[in-house]
């Protein structure tokens, strides 16, 4: 039976993702369940991963992208145990899921209630994943607290606000004038980075600084949000959006930067957090806090903010509409 998946033909613009038609469909090895899936994400990570610039990836085109995904078990292999078909299941695929049917080793997957929708679960993999494991785990973040969230109308910065929201913290976000209108809708104090002072706010309303600020945009922005925490704040990069995005910046040196800055006797910390290496060293905390999201999902307690839900056939028009910051929230690819 054909299958149809999306790859990336060359390392190259959106132009790059080709809908083509696999002849079989892949077969389960041993551990390994197939998977057909229902809902993936189109995300930022998903460009740096076709642009090729995704740090330690080591597929070369063509292959299929796709960080995160949600489906149904529809056959299992050899030295199963786990789960049978028909469950629904989650994981972080990395690369890989922008197709309609996946192998993937089942000791890897967690259940996805069978009320929560599909588009709203997938949401949770990376994207709130990233956002509850940078507040809970890293930062610590208690309610009372204020927060500095930038990027706050995109995927993950939508789904810090809800959180930090909900654990009673105050939150400002920058965006640009497009997103401030959602960012505020979140519950923020929105601050607009392209038309105004992000330390000249910050300081005006809160003299002291900042409990903890999320930045992955990196560049001039770290000397910002260090600059703004409190005493005893912390400051948790994720991420090299300019870099990423060809404004400039050198990771390697911002990176040795954040590492100096770490041990400077002035009460501040730095934490670089990744997804990939939060969930390779605490395996067992992925799956617990993927469970408690897909909790506070099932209470409405968050809602993630979908911008449009697209098809498979449209993963190049979804990375056109990420390439230029326009998205509110997170785009989700529906699948079958
Ligand atoms: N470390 C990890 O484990 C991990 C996990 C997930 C994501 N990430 C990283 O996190 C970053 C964000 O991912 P995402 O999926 O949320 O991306 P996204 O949905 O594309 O959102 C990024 C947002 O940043 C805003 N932005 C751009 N320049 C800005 C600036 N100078 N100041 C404030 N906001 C700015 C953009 O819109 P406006 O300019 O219109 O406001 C956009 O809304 C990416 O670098 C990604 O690689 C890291």
């Amino acid at each position: 039976m054909s299958y149809n998946r999306v790859i990336v033909s060359s390392f190259g613009g959106p132009e790059v993702l080709k809908y083509v038609q696999g002849k079989e469909l892949p077969e389960p090895g041993q551990r390994e369940v197939r998977i057909k899936v229902t809902a993936v994400s189109a995300c930022f990570t998903d460009t740096m991963v076709r642009k090729g610039i995704y740090f330690g990836m080591k597929e070369k085109p063509p292959f299929s992208p796709g960080y995160d995904m949600v489906g149904i078990i529809d056959k299992t292999g050899p030295d199963t145990s786990l789960f049978k078909i028909g469950d629904k299941v989650a994981d972080l695929t990395v690369t890989g899921s922008y197709t309609e049917y996946i192998c993937l080793p089942e000791s890897s997957l967690t259940s996805v209630p069978e009320d929560i929708e599909d588009g709203e679960a997938v949401s949770m993999v990376l994207s709130y994943m990233t956002a509850y494991q940078m507040l809970t785990r890293v930062a610590n973040v208690k309610a009372g607290q204020t927060i500095l969230v930038h990027g706050a109308g995109g995927a993950v910065g939508t789904a810090l606000l809800q959180i930090a929201t909900v654990m009673g913290v105050k939150v400002y976000g920058t965006g640009s004038s497009s997103k401030q209108k959602l960012i505020t809708d979140l519950g923020a104090v929105s601050i607009d980075y392209k038309n105004e002072s992000i330390s000249d706010r910050i300081l005006k309303m809160e003299p002291e600084g900042i409990d903890a600020v999320f930045d992955a945009i990196g560049g001039e922005s770290f000397k910002t949000s260090f600059k703004l925490l409190k005493k005893g704040g912390i400051l948790v990069p994720y991420g090299f959006y300019k870099n990423s995005t060809g404004q400039g910046g050198n990771v390697a040196l911002e990176f040795m930067q954040l590492k100096l800055w770490n041990i400077l006797p002035n009460g501040k910390k730095v934490d670089f957090y990744s997804i990939g290496d939060m969930r390779k060293n605490n395996p067992a905390w992925f799956k617990e806090d993927l469970g408690k999201l897909f909790d506070l999902l099932k209470e409405r307690k968050i809602t993630p903010v979908i911008a449009e839900r697209l098809t498979l056939k449209d993963a190049e028009k979804a990375h056109r509409l990420i390439d230029s910051a326009s998205v509110k929230g997170r785009i989700i690819l529906q699948v079958g």
